[in-house]
Parts: C-alpha cells; sequence; structure tokens
C-alpha cells in the first residue's frame, strides 16, 4: 500500500497564531504515528512562519518512523538538514508572499546550483527528493541533477476538482489526472522513486491512489483540518483508509 507521510506544519501554525507553546507539533506526531502515519513530514520556511528550528531538533528525536524535511534549496537550510539527518530532504520552491507552496521546483531553469545543492546533501548521506510539476522535463532535469526521488505537485489536480463544483469527473480532472499519471510513468523509466502531494484531501485522494506506482503521499492540511474534528489518530486512520480502498 501507498505510504502516507503527514506533514504537521498547521499544528505549528495554531501555535504560532499565539506565539505559545500549544498545541505541540512533537504530541501531534505521536498522535499522527499512533494512527498509522508511515512518515512524518515537516517544513521549516526561511520566514519561520510555522515549523521552528527547535521544533525539528524534537522531533529528530521523538519520531520513530522516517522524518522528511522540507526545505528551500539554500545553504543555511542544507547545513541545518546535515546538522539533522532527517530521513529524506525534500527541496521545494519558496515564496516570501505565497500561502503555500505554490508550484514545482523549477529543475530545468536551476540546474546547476541545484545539482550542487544536491551532491552536498548526497556527501552527507541524505536522500533527496524534489517536488516538481508533472512534466517530464522538470523529470528528466531532476534525474540528471542526481534525485532519488520525485514527488510530483498535486495541487492542480485538485484545484480542478474544487473549480468543478467538487466532481471528481470531468475533462479537466480527466487532463490533470493523465498528466499525473504520465508523469509517474516517466519517473520510473528514469529509474527513481515517485511520490505525490499538494492539496490531497479525503475526496480526491482516491484517483491518485488508483493509478498506481507511486510510493508515498505527503498530506498536510486536510490531515490538519479533519483532525480539529476528530483527534490526529482518528484523521489519519481515516486517510489510511481511503488510501487502501482506491489501491488497485
Ligand atoms: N508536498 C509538498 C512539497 C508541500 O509543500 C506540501 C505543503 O507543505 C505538501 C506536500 C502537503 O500539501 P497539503 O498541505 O496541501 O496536503
Amino acid at each position: 500500500m501507498i505510504k502516507l507521510c503527514v506533514n504537521i506544519d498547521h499544528v505549528a501554525t495554531i501555535r504560532e497564531a499565539r506565539k505559545t507553546y500549544e498545541p505541540d507539533p512533537i504530541a501531534a506526531s505521536r498522535e499522527a504515528e499512533h494512527g498509522g502515519a508511515d512518515g512524518i513530514t515537516l517544513h521549516i520556511r526561511e520566514d519561520r512562519r510555522h515549523m521552528q528550528d527547535y521544533d525539528l531538533l524534537k522531533l529528530r528525536k521523538s519520531v520513530k518512523v522516517p522524518l522528511n524535511l522540507e526545505m528551500a534549496a539554500t545553504e543555511s537550510m542544507v547545513e541545518l538538514a546535515i546538522a539533522t539527518k532527517p530521513e529524506m530532504v525534500m527541496l521545494v520552491p519558496e515564496g516570501r508572499d505565497e500561502i503555500t507552496t505554490e508550484g514545482g521546483l523549477d529543475i530545468c531553469g536551476d540546474f546547476d546550483r541545484l545539482k550542487k545543492v544536491i551532491r552536498t546533501l548526497h556527501d552527507a548521506s541524505l536522500p533527496v527528493s524534489v517536488f516538481i510539476d508533472a512534466q517530464s522535463q522538470q523529470i528528466e532535469a531532476a534525474k540528471e541533477a542526481g534525485c532519488d526521488v520525485c514527488e510530483i505537485h498535486t495541487g492542480p489536480y485538485a484545484q480542478s476538482i474544487e473549480n468543478n463544483d467538487f466532481s471528481l469527473s470531468s475533462q479537466k480532472v480527466d487532463t490533470q489526472i493523465e498528466r499525473i499519471h504520465k508523469s509517474i510513468d516517466c519517473v520510473h523509466k528514469f529509474g527513481m522513486q515517485c511520490n505525490a502531494g499538494h492539496g490531497l484531501n479525503y475526496h480526491n485522494v482516491g484517483r491518485v491512489v488508483s493509478l498506481g506506482g507511486l510510493t508515498e503521499l505527503h498530506i498536510g492540511h486536510s490531515i490538519v483540518s479533519r483532525c480539529v474534528f476528530v483527534g490526529m489518530q482518528q484523521a489519519v486512520k481515516e486517510m489510511k483508509q481511503r488510501i487502501q480502498e482506491a489501491t488497485p
């Protein structure tokens, strides 16, 4: 079955809204693990708007499943990754004004710099995933740059459903699904692991899962939103159930 990595950033978003000590992302990660999370993901943004460096240090000590660090490809973040040794570094583009990650990394356009960053991370024995749009040129560039994993951006797929009165079947949704499908095949053709994420929720996750070929899903906002009502363990269990039901 596809693994579910739970992104717990928004637990810290609530905490930072009051600049206080609760809710505690470390407790949230423990609950997510008890609910069946196969990995825990956090994004340390350059503006530290949600997760803080001390969260990463505490999570590194407490999380028992693989810990994934999402980050921009900057010198200071590379230093932080090397010092804390997450199980996987997930490189993402970062914009100061964006509400969440908006698009995939442009590996073709920033090739030499990203290749160097990936080499530095590899020298520290850290596997590297890149978050990219569902485009074959980006996948090919990811391979040439030395990436281990591509995470395909499912945001446009999620948006196409929202724009279509939440219907899962329309020409536009089918087009997005087809793009993701082709990208999964392309990532495998180049011998890399294929993950997916962004904008996935309890309603839309099934069509992505049913494509097959994905190793991990990275899901945050919808699980943290659901956990407000049912608790983190149950929210994770329900997502795992959706994934299981749609597994081909
Ligand atoms: N994958 C990446 C690379 C992301 O940047 C995010 C958002 O932090 C996610 C997955 C999770 O997206 P969402 O919060 O929409 O589930």
